[in-house]
């Protein structure tokens, strides 16, 4: 059965088409402000990949923020079952998935099936997310990915007094002027950032084996930061963006 998952993000569009248990395509597109349309493209491009015709799709199961705006026929299902699944399809041993995206961050306990026993979420402002990181790599323009990077350098993390984008990032600019190590004010943000995560985990309790999702997740210094202060190694599976879009694309095939 060729099923498809379609993970519309705040930041990313995600789409993975599998036919019996098999991967057979995956693609990462960005939203922008035009959902619908990403979702299109997504489809368009994973059904391309795969040599099929989007007819070809059995059964589709759309999730994240924009999943109700799919403009094809598809189930929807939320983000927090949707990485469960992907996740415990991956890792079947794991029982805590942190899935760091662009808007929000999630900490979800899952079962030994792989089903959602509970879950915190914090989704009230950019603190705590990877937009959060975006926003202030761009700060002090530096390219996401080396940003990340440097966020696992720092030897001495800099304090951070507050994550609220705007008070953040005059607080860094100040630590710039001061003549801070660049990779310490780095660390500082990814640690601020881990700090914040670790609060989330605490409310649902942290299960180990521990596995991170989400674009969050291909961001070694969030890696680093988040095992440390958690003192527990963090599995990633090997797509952690497309985890959500995975596990539609296996919720599709169950229905
Ligand atoms: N190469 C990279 N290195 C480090 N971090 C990255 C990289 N690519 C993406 N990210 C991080 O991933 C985030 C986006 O993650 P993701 O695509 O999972 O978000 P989303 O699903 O659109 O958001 P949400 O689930 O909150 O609606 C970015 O904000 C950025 O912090
Ligand atoms: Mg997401």
């Amino acid at each position: 059965m060729i099923t498809l998952g379609v993970d519309l993000g705040s930041r990313t569009t995600k789409a993975v088409l599998r036919s019996d248990g098999e991967i057979l395509a995956r693609r990462i597109l960005m939203t922008g402000w035009a959902p619908a349309g990403a979702a299109m493209s997504a489809r368009a491009a994973v059904v391309a990949d795969a040599g099929l015709a989007p007819d070809d799709v059995e059964a589709t199961v759309a999730t994240g923020y924009g999943r109700v705006t799919v403009p094809f026929p598809a189930k929807t299902v939320t983000e927090i079952t949707c990485h469960a699944a992907g996740a415990a399809s991956v890792l079947p041993r794991v029982r805590t998935v942190i899935d760091v995206g662009g808007q929000d961050s999630k900490v979800i306990r899952i079962d030994r099936f792989g089903l959602v026993s509970d879950f915190a979420m914090n989704d009230r402002c950019a603190a705590g997310t990877g937009r959060f990181l975006e926003f202030m790599a761009q700060s002090l323009e530096v390219e996401i990915g080396a940003f990340a990077l440097l966020g696992a350098k720092g030897r001495e993390p800099a304090d951070l007094s507050s994550i609220c984008t705007v008070f953040a990032e005059s607080e860094v600019l100040s630590l710039v002027a001061e003549g801070a190590e660049v990779s310490d004010i780095v660390a500082g943000i990814h640690r601020a950032i881990s700090r914040r995560i670790v609060t989330l985990a605490q409310g649902v309790g942290l299960v180990p084996p521990v596995a991170m999702t989400g674009g969050g997740a291909l961001n070694p210094g969030l890696r680093h930061h988040l095992a440390q202060l958690l003192g527990t190694e963090i599995l990633i599976p090997p797509h952690p963006q497309t985890m959500g879009a995975e596990g539609a694309a296996i919720i599709a095939g169950r229905e």
